[in-house]
């Protein structure tokens, strides 16, 4: 369902008052925020806010102590990251996350070993995964051998693998922790189309970044962090580079006070 602005009614993912310590550190503390489908939310803070550990907690890398986590508008569990694979959460580190010297198709599938159980897993013979790489590609209008290895694509291309291999794991969230930080421009560049690529199709995506600019260029909305907290949710294009600068660093100010 969607209103009279064609944003969906219910967010495909939202953290509610999550906390976690690390020994004497309070990484979060009552975090909470939405992601709406079709909908780009950019995450920052300042070093140490916690942004990390939130991607981590629903990437099934780290336990929250305490907090709901719910897609779909239901409450899941995410124990490790088979769960978040299966509930359609989609992690991308860095630089897309592509392997560089596998073909097409294998970057597609991989990680799929973690979805399948082993002996279905060898069903799966190099053709039928082919075939399957061919189809997804065509669907977002590609027409490319999946045999080719991802070194030899252009940027764009590596983008359509990319999403590509977040429709065929039926992704609703994809989550993005720092993708273009060590990056140069074109790669950038072509990272944050991607990023709205996932948007345009449809899918929830919380990118982590410190490069505000970038942060303004693509997303909807920000959700800043401070000392595990969110201290304010702003919609990008009513707010300025000032005011997030502003929130992201008031509590090193108060602190120094
Ligand atoms: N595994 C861990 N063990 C102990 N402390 C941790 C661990 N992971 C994170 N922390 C601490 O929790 C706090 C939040 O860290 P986190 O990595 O989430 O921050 P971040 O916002 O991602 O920062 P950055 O922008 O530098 O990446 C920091 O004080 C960090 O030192
Ligand atoms: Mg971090």
């Amino acid at each position: 369902m969607t209103d009279n602005n064609g944003k969906a009614e219910f967010p495909c993912l939202e953290v509610q008052g999550i906390s976690k310590r690390f020994g004497g550190i309070q990484a979060l503390d009552d975090a909470s925020l939405t992601v709406f489908p079709r909908e780009i939310v950019g995450l920052v803070g300042a070093n140490g806010a916690g942004k990390s550990t939130l991607v981590n907690i629903l990437a099934g890398v780290t336990r929250a102590d305490e907090g709901l986590v719910l897609v779909d508008n239901a409450p899941v569990e995410i124990n490790d990251p088979i769960d978040a694979r299966r509930l359609g959460i989609e992690i991308v580190y860095q630089n897309l996350a592509l392997i560089e010297t596998l073909d097409i198709s294998s970057n597609i599938h991989l990680g799929r070993e973690l979805v399948q159980r082993p002996r279905l897993f060898q069903w799966l013979n190099e053709s039928n995964m082919q075939a399957q790489a061919r189809e997804l590609l065509s669907g977002i209008g590609l027409d490319l051998n999946p045999k080719l290895r991802v070194r030899n694509l252009s940027g764009g291309q590596r983008q359509a693998v990319a999403l590509a291999r977040a429709i065929f794991f039926q992704a609703k969230i994809v989550l993005l922790d720092e993708p273009t930080a060590a990056l140069g421009i074109a790669e950038t560049q072509a990272t944050l189309e991607i990023i709205e690529q996932f948007r345009d199709h449809g899918l929830g995506v919380m990118v982590v970044s410190h490069n505000l600019e970038d942060i303004f260029r693509i997303t909807d909305r920000i959700v800043v962090m401070r000392a595990g907290r969110v201290v304010g949710v702003r919609t990008t294009a009513e707010t300025t580079s000032a005011e997030i600068v502003n929130l992201i660093t008031m509590g090193a100010a108060e602190e120094t006070i």
